[in-house]
């Protein structure tokens, strides 16, 4: 089962994806996290691509597809992903969905979260991550057991360094202009072949949008 979950900053795929990637045990595979290791290698072996990317990253801005598409591309190909993958943030330009395509990576389902503008400034304000895992937290809507610290290592929980206005404003800029290039892309190969695509309420508490998505899923998971 490969399956791609798109939608603006805080709408909830990283947290999704992470309960799906639980529940059917194939890898749950973000973008912006393979983006924030490749820029946290040892002093030693960082240069200019890797400095670069950081800033391009905390400024909320679209790191080139070149270099996204190499990292995502490699990681799809990894033994792991036989079974299949959950893909989150992952194509964000037309150029990167078609790259999939040319690679001949099929895509069973494309989830589509909406969620208004303004409640995203809410949801990525109160974000704590665990960095080595990619687990979210958030400290109103789904706080951890214990304040600040992962509910798994019991190691502490970090804020991204473009969880900030400034950055958000960007990245939901970046994701108006791209989305729907990438939605008409989608929508038209699920026209001629079976590629299951729907779109989610993603403002409604996590365990609502989680068994929507679980019924979307179960329910077409044998239909080809
Ligand atoms: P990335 O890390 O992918 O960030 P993003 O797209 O901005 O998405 P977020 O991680 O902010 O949100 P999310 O939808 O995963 O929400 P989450 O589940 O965490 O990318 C970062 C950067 O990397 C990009 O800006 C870009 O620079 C670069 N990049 C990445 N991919 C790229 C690509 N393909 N091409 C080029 N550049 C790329 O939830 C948010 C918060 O809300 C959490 O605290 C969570 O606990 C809470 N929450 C989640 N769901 C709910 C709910 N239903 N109700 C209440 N709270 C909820």
């Amino acid at each position: 089962m490969r399956v791609i979950l798109l939608g603006p900053p805080g709408s909830g795929k990283g947290t999704q994806a992470y309960l799906v990637s639980t529940k059917y045990n194939i890898p749950n595979i973000s973008a912006g996290e393979i983006l924030r290791r490749f820029c946290t290698k040892k002093k030693s072996v960082l240069n200019k691509i890797h400095y670069n990317t950081k800033n391009i990253i905390d400024s909320g801005n679209l790191v080139s597809d070149k270099l996204v598409i190499e990292l995502i591309i490699e990681r799809v190909n990894q033994y792991d992903c036989i079974n299949g993958f959950i893909l989150d943030g992952f194509p964000r330009t037309i150029v990167q969905a078609q790259s999939m395509q040319e690679q001949n990576i099929t895509i069973d389902f494309v989830i589509n979260f909406y969620i208004s503008d303004s409640a995203i400034i809410d949801r990525i304000m109160g974000r704590q991550i665990h960095l080595k895992s990619g687990r979210t937290y958030h400290v109103k809507f789904n706080p951890p057991k214990r304040y600040g610290v992962d509910d798994i290592t019991g190691e502490l929980l970090t804020v991204r360094k473009d969880d900030n206005t400034e950055s958000v404003k960007q990245r939901l800029a970046q994701y108006h202009s791209h989305t729907k290039s990438i939605l008409d892309f989608y929508y038209k190969i699920s026209q001629k072949r079976s590629l299951h695509y729907f779109t989610i309420n993603g403002d409604r508490p996590i365990i609502k949008v989680y068994n929507e998505l679980l019924d979307i899923l179960n329910k077409n998971i044998l239909i080809k």
